[in-house]
């Protein structure tokens, strides 16, 4: 395993505002970076937002305002949604700063002059009325404007591409020999069959119909298009042929730093097929792990404003709290598949999950080390009985195998090992019954040894739950009596952790939602009527 990660997420478009899926993404790369931090590993964690293009241009103009203040404005409530779900990123780039828009000419230029990038035609659907280029797909089968609706003409417009068919050769040796680049496994082959067999085209890296871009150097009519642009992003921000390059000397040149790319299913083939030929083109190492998750759906359609069917994050972690929706994110839809959002499972993940299982095993502990010990966890008395045995095996179990999962960014299947854990715990104590060792004087060790057991467990789940449940679980230590320094997660396996600590019995720490008054509010919520 190497030592130190690189991990990004995708710049997402300020068009308009993030909606749950933009966040489900970024939440999912923040709970791999903070598990690798806890765990004491050097992570750099980057997002930030792709501000370029005609999308952006158009709703600057129908919002009257320069597409540089509508970008501003948006952004803006990025970071506020970024701050409520308590991301870790440690930068986050803007594709109009001076740090990438500088690099990305440089770029250009390196690529023009070594033969990379070239002048040619672009040819695609026009629309006179809006001024705007389509392609095939976006024209439809009845060739309109998915703008205004009016037919489209086929036009051409002078425009830079880069030679993709240069690099295919040497693309395919390093899927082959980097058969864990793409993950899951099934995206290669459909890369290759839909996009490499077929024939790939020559990318078009540059457009003169807008001005919201990058100028070329060379050629300022042209602006760099979209994709050269979004992509570089990745190493921009690490200040790739700047003057302060020692951030990308670290988390990319070294071959000690793991870098991984986070992305839906929807930009695969840029990021698996451009990317690392840009990056061959510059002459510098490609990532080692792209990870594609699927897409967050409502309820089998596509979130859209017409259906009225769009989460917007933020007033459900105002609602319910920043846990509760990073814990369904992670939890409900597997990392990899496509998934749906509905607000009964929503609730019910929490009640069954939170409130259930996790908080109320810790009220129980609290209560009843409070009521037979006086607030004071029993020390570690090794095992007492068969029960003590297998709960210290099933909390060792879970420590390697939520390890495990995570190292692949297997993050649903990690907290169900956690789940279960919390699971076990609470079967541990209708196995053990506490209350009929406490009315039998002679059992007063094996209730001390369930006790410690107990808090064990639940040290172990809120460490391992942490990187999701980034304020719960520090109150769970707080009750269990565990300082900063004790609850590290280096003590994971430290038997004696919870040794005579004082237990602080606090507030439930997931309380029970009804289902009768929050899925119609969440129902209200999607409809944009709250
Ligand atoms: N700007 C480009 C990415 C450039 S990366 C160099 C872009 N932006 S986006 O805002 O449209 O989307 C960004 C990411 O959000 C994509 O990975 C996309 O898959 C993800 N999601 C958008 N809607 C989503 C869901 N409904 N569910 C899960 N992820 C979703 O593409």
């Amino acid at each position: 395993m190497k030592k130190r990660f690189y991990i990004t997420t995708p710049i997402y478009y300020p068009s308009a505002k993030l909606h749950i899926g933009h966040a489900y993404c970024t939440t999912l790369t923040d709970i791999f970076a903070r598990s690798k931090r806890e765990r004491g590993y050097e992570c750099y964690f980057l997002t930030g937002a792709d501000e370029h293009g005609l999308k952006i241009e158009k709703n600057a103009e129908a919002a009257g305002v320069t597409p540089q203040a509508f970008v501003d404005n948006i952004v803006e409530g990025f970071y506020k949604l970024w701050d409520l779900l308590k991301i870790s990123n440690d930068d986050f780039i803007r594709t109009t700063q001076t740090r990438h828009t500088e690099t990305v000419q440089k770029i250009f230029t390196r690529m023009l002059n070594k033969g990379d990038i070239y002048l040619g035609k672009y040819e695609g659907w026009y629309c006179r009325y809006c001024e705007s280029f389509w392609t095939d797909t976006q024209a439809g089968p009845d060739k309109v404007c998915p703008d205004c609706g009016r037919p489209v003409q086929k036009a051409e417009e002078e425009a830079y591409f880069f030679k993709t068919s240069k690099y295919v050769d040497s693309l395919m040796k390093f899927f082959d020999e980097n058969p864990k680049f793409l993950i899951p496994e099934s995206r290669k082959n459909e890369m290759i069959n839909t996009f490499i067999k077929p024939g790939l085209d020559d990318l078009c890296v540059s457009r003169t119909s807008f001005s919201w871009g990058i100028p070329v150097v060379e050629n300022p009519k042209h602006v760099v298009y979209v994709w050269l642009d979004a992509l570089t992003n990745y190493i921009t921000a690490l200040g790739y042929d700047s003057k302060d390059d020692s951030l990308f000397k670290k988390y990319w040149e070294d071959e000690e730093t793991e870098i991984i790319h986070i992305l839906g299913a929807d930009i695969t083939r840029f990021h698996a097929i451009y990317w690392p030929m840009f990056l061959e083109s510059l002459g510098i190492r490609k990532p080692d792990r792209e990870f594609v998750h699927g897409l967050l759906m409502m309820k089998d359609s596509k979130m859209s404003k017409s259906k009225g069917n769009v989460v917007d994050p933020y007033p459900l972690v105002e609602k319910y709290g920043v846990d509760a929706v990073r814990y369904y994110l992670a939890r409900e839809v597997n990392f990899g598949s496509d998934g749906s959002f509905s607000p009964e499972q929503f609730v019910e993940r929490i009640n069954v999950d939170l409130a259930n299982a996790y908080g109320n095993l810790l009220n129980r502990t609290v209560s009843m080390i409070n009521k037979y010990f006086q607030g004071t966890i029993p020390a570690y008395q090794g095992q007492k009985t068969d029960f003590d045995g297998s709960l210290e095996s099933m909390i060792e179990l879970t420590i390697d195998s939520y390890e495990k999962a995570m190292d692949d960014l297997k993050i649903t299947e990690a907290l169900t090992y956690v789940n279960e854990l919390v699971n076990r715990a609470n079967k541990y104590i209708d196995e053990t019954t506490p209350w009929v060792l406490a009315k039998d004087s002679e059992k007063v060790d094996e209730l001390a040894s369930v006790m410690n057991h107990l808090s064990r467990a639940l040290f172990v789940a809120s460490r391992l739950y942490h990187p999701v449940l980034v304020t719960a679980s520090d109150k769970a230590f707080t009750q269990l009596g565990l300082s900063e320094e004790k609850a590290l997660y280096e003590n994971v396996h430290d038997k004696h952790l919870l040794d005579n600590l004082t237990v602080n019995k606090g507030e439930p720490l997931f309380p029970r939602l009804d289902p009768v008054v929050e899925v119609p509010f969440i129902n209200e919520l999607m409809s944009g009527n709250k």
